[in-house]
């Protein structure tokens, strides 16, 4: 086991960002406090364009703030090159919501899979040598996915198997927080439940720290212990599920939770 540790897994203070819209600003984040223990799994919810993606991106070191700072480890990322980056890109690997999209269709899955363990920058934070063929190997099996499917390409599998591969590239460097958008709404209804499960059994297993942001809160509900819902990019409720769920402290939240059946019959 590793050693508890004192200093938060994720801090973030006062975390803006802006983007320019077509000439007009928009204030996707703002000015968001946050902390995340390790080992714990976090629920990400709230209305569309409340800055739940925008936030999570941050989370991953794949967009700078405009304001506010962001602490990985103890290790201030907030703006930080992409040189000195090494040590998160090895940690925190992020699964996207639509596989069509998030894997390379002209790459076989085998070197899908392996590749963030080619990139340099996760190499030199590996303390062993990796067996790539080895890793490869134990992560299809850790996704249910046969042994062979390496040696073919995305378009020959499903909408699940699919997100499996997906989640067999974030689990290669062997990372210690997996961060998720939406990871089943791209999905049929019909096998969201079973990769749903296969993350909790992952999860479970790698002692990972989970950040799913999600429209559906029976996905959030299924994996997360803590729950922040957003709006206007700010995080206006934050507690542990069960407490969110019992006895939610704003309208907005009590609304979210009314509204599940709709929002997963619009299936996002
Ligand atoms: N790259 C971008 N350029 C301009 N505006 C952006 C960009 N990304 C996000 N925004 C805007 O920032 C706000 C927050 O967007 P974000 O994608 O974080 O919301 P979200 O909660 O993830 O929404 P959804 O549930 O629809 O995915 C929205 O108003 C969005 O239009
Ligand atoms: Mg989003």
């Amino acid at each position: 086991m590793a050693e508890p540790r004192a200093d938060h897994l994720y801090r973030a203070e006062g975390l803006t960002r802006r983007y320019r819209n077509g000439g007009r600003d928009v204030l996707a984040l703002d000015a968001v406090d946050l902390s995340l223990d390790r080992g714990h799994r976090l629920g990400i919810v709230g209305e569309s364009g409340s800055g739940k993606s925008t936030l999570v991106r941050l989370l991953a070191g794949l967009d700078h703030p405009s304001a506010g700072r962001v602490w990985f480890e103890g290790t201030e990322i907030t703006d930080l090159p992409e040189k000195r980056l090494g040590f998160l890109r090895a940690s925190v690997q992020m699964v996207f919501q639509d596989p069509r999209s998030s894997l390379n269709p002209r790459m076989r899955v085998s070197d899908i899979i392996t590749e963030p363990l080619r990139s340099r920058l996760v190499r030199r934070q590996l303390t062993d040598r990796v067996d790539q063929q080895r890793r490869l190997a134990e992560v299809l099996a850790a996704v249910d996915l046969p042994a062979d499917a390496g040696g073919r390409y995305p378009h020959e599998f499903s909408g699940g198997q699919r997100q499996r591969i997906a989640i067999a590239r974030a689990l290669a460097p062997d990372p210690e927080v997996l961060i998720a958008d939406e990871p089943v709404s791209a999905l049929d209804v019909s096998v969201r439940a079973q990769v749903l499960n296969l993350l909790t059994d992952l999860v479970a297993a790698r002692g990972l720290t989970l950040i799913v942001v999600s429209h559906d809160l029976m996905v959030v509900r299924h994996l997360c212990d803590q729950l922040a819902v957003m709006r206007q990019g700010r995080i206006i409720e934050r507690g542990a599920t069960s407490s969110v769920y019992a006895d939610p402290q704003t309208g907005y939240t009590r609304a979210l939770l009314e509204a599940v059946p709709r929002i997963r019959a619009e299936g996002r």
